[in-house]
């Protein structure tokens, strides 16, 4: 008998329900000492079904302990994705000044009710905790936003706006994303929309995020607004896209026209950030996976992932904002002893290294080189390919023969493709992080990112460098660390 989280492709170092179905990150907000991890979970199956918010908790977002579900679904219907607030002030009554109630705001979705004329009726609705997340009770007013006929509504991230002191709910609605305020978290007034015709419209808008953030290096702050669309990313499917623009406390405006994208592997959707990170920071975590085939990949007693933690954060690049993403510092914790050594491979040459095994493991180095080729490789003939092609300026996903993969046409239909237009001049560091089920792919620290899912028949024992140029392939301080297992 295999004991806990020791199946075949079980995550080790990523966050797993312990059973079943799930998918978005909700309710990501710190608290009295730990961070909190609601998730959109159905307890009785491993595909999608009546939404629950499962939840988990922990003190530095990478060890994670399972808690009982939070929220059921009720008359109202399932619990969709949604955020949480820390009531510092007591402004709903909920609780004391001295005990703060912490609220979760999140879509009801009523697939069968009166009032489901359409077959997809959301509301929106909260619920209150006294004891730091452990038991809910929901509002006797719900829903606390109504819907007046639109289709495709839902997914509220609130925020404390210090801009107009009240709360900022944002929403959104099919194609855009609405802002709504509230001096309660009760009463809500519509103040202002965005995104109509602006940014990626392949498919419907979904979590939608929006926090400030520093440019690195200056004192200039800017606005990062996340809308998740489902299908319409550029290697199929789900994905995240990224606006960086200015918002005055009301409304978001942004003047960019290109469609920019947090991560362009397959495998990153509905990501959001934690509300009251103590220091500051913008953290994300996304659900490794993607609506395409989510619910067919081969597990059987859980479903799905999240990624690493990833800490935002902007910059500059010629005339343009860039938002990177970059696993937290935390995550180096748990990386096991480190040897490094620099590697020099001659034109057209290739380097065989083996290690005990990859699929729990961190590769890292240093180049300046603008071509190589990363294969992995297991004794059954499976390999995952990354390939950095300095003609197309791309760097390319090839999973097609990395092992399971039959299981969906779309999985591995295509190799994933990844613009590199503005790689620094002189050295970058590549970093790829493998799980059992998944390869986390961050270039130059976050600024180019790749998440894929993977489901080898058998680890990965050997990584083949390529130099396909003709000059030296240098890769300095190269590094393979094994990472423990969070469970
Ligand atoms: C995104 C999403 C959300 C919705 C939830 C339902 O993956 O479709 O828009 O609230 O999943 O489970």
């Amino acid at each position: 008998e295999l004991g806990l989280y020791q199946e075949a492709h079980r995550p080790q170092f990523h966050f797993t329900p312990h059973e079943k179905w799930m998918n978005d990150p909700n309710g990501l907000v710190f608290h009295q000492g730990v961070y909190h991890l609601f998730y959109q979970y159905y307890p009785e199956d491993i595909v999608w079904g009546p939404m629950h918010w499962g939840h988990a908790i922990s003190k530095d977002m990478v060890h994670w302990e399972n808690k009982p579900i939070a929220l059921f679904p009720d008359e109202h219907g399932y619990i969709f994705s949604g955020s949480a607030v820390v009531d510092t002030n007591n402004s709903s009554g909920f609780g004391t000044k001295d005990n703060p109630p912490l609220v979760a705001i999140f879509t009801y979705h009523d697939p069968v009710g009166e009032k489901a004329k359409k077959d997809d009726f959301q509301t929106q609705g909260i619920a209150y905790s006294l004891d730091n997340g452990d038991t809910w009770v929901k509002y006797e007013g719900n829903p606390v936003i109504k819907n007046e006929g639109i289709r495709d509504f839902r997914d509220p991230k609130v925020f404390w706006n210090n801009k107009t002191g009240n709360w900022t709910m944002l929403l959104v609605a099919g194609d855009h994303l609405q802002i709504w305020q509230s001096p309660d978290l009760k009463e809500w007034v519509k103040v202002s929309e965005f995104g109509k015709n602006q940014g990626a419209h392949g498919g419907v808008w979904e979590c939608p995020d929006l926090f400030p953030l520093k440019v690195e290096g200056t004192d200039m702050e800017k606005w990062v607004l996340l809308i998740s669309i489902n299908p319409g990313a550029p290697n199929g499917g789900s994905g995240t896209q990224y606006f960086v623009g200015d918002f005055d406390g009301t409304t978001f405006k942004s003047d960019q026209k290109e469609h920019k994208w947090i991560d362009w592997g397959t495998d990153n959707y509905a990501g959001v950030t934690y509300n009251n990170v103590p220091n500051n920071e913008r953290v994300f975590i996304g659900w490794m996976s993607n609506w395409a085939y989510a619910q067919e990949t081969p597990t059987e007693k859980w479903r799905s992932a999240m990624t690493l933690p990833r800490k935002l954060s902007l910059q500059q690049i010629n005339d343009k904002f860039e938002l990177f993403n970059y696993p937290l510092d935390s995550v180096d914790e748990i990386r096991g002893p480190v040897a490094s050594e620099d590697i020099t491979i001659g034109p057209k040459l290739d380097k065989s290294l083996t290690f005990d095994h990859f699929n729990k493991s961190e590769v890292k180095f240093k180049t300046s080189s603008r071509a190589f080729s990363l294969d992995f490789q297991n004794s059954s003939g499976e390999h995952l390919n990354l390939i950095l092609d300095s003609e197309a300026q791309q760097f390319i996903l090839d999973r097609s023969n990395s092992g399971k993969t039959t299981f969906d046409e779309d999985f591995a239909k295509n190799v994933q493709i990844m613009p590199i237009p503005d790689l620094p001049n002189g050295e970058y560091e590549v970093r790829v992080l493998m799980d059992w089920s998944s390869v986390e792919i961050f270039i130059n620290h976050g600024q180019y990112v790749m998440t894929a899912q993977i489901f080898p028949n058998e680890f990965y024992r050997n990584l083949m460098i390529s130099n396909p140029s003709d000059m030296e392939l240098k890769l300095d301080t190269f590094t393979i660390s094994p990472i423990k297992s969070i469970w």
